[in-house]
């Protein structure tokens, strides 16, 4: 997803695309993910994860090598070939019954989610963009649920129409929200990376 702008995104795609396939992972993003856990220090602290659009599975390739003890529940819409020892659901995050069986799976309470959801794309941009910040305020709204109260969520998110209020939202249920740009992610492009830590606990007032 996001606006093609030519020559430095042909470039960024090969190196990575490159790297990938040398590498063994099953996605170029799998280098944002290795690349933000490095800067933010993602998995200190983290013993369970649950991975929201995981498919083809690049992320979940790096979480496992760098932490094979990690316990890991991945979710998608699509298929994913397995990986060993990751529990992995086919269904889709907005759904209810998709979400009590994260829930059932992980015992109900993890350290950190990650997400990096892109809706199909239907070649309108707007559209498109609408579609993926539904797909973050899903995640935001699991991660809210399942955090411990030192727990962290990751999330792919552009900035398009809605941007601001959702991150203004995040901020008040979050105790810190940071947004970061992996090398790995093109520079013109739209998307960014969202970190919230600690989620606030929210009165019924709070929530209406
Ligand atoms: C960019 S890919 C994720 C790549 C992954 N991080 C990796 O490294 O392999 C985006 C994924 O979002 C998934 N997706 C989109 N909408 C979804 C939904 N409502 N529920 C679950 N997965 C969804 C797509 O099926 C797709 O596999």
């Amino acid at each position: 997803m996001g606006r093609p702008r030519g020559g430095e995104k042909q470039r960024k795609k090969e190196r990575y695309y490159q790297a990938a396939k040398k590498h063994g992972y099953r996605s170029r993003s799998a280098y944002k993910l290795r690349q933000i856990v490095k800067s933010h220090r993602l998995l200190q602290g983290v013993d369970s994860v649950v991975e929201l659009c995981c498919s083809p599975g690049g992320w979940t390739q790096v979480l496992k090598e760098l932490d094979s003890s990690l316990q890991i529940v991945a979710v998608d819409l699509d298929a994913m070939l397995p990986i060993e020892g990751v529990k992995f659901i086919q269904g889709d995050i907005l759904d209810e019954g998709v979400i009590e069986r994260i829930e059932t799976l992980t015992g109900g309470v993890v350290d950190l989610v990650l997400s990096d959801c892109s809706p199909k794309v239907s070649g309108q941009w707007e559209l498109d963009v609408a579609r993926q910040l539904s797909l973050v305020e899903g995640t935001i709204n699991i991660a809210h649920r399942l955090l411990g109260s030192k727990g962290k969520v990751l999330t792919k998110v552009f900035q398009g129409p809605g941007f601001q209020e959702f991150l203004q939202s995040v901020r008040e249920r979050f105790n810190s929200v940071r947004l970061i740009k992996p090398d790995a992610s093109r520079k013109t492009s739209a998307e960014m990376y969202l970190l919230a830590v600690g989620p606030k606990k929210m009165s019924l007032e709070d929530m209406s």
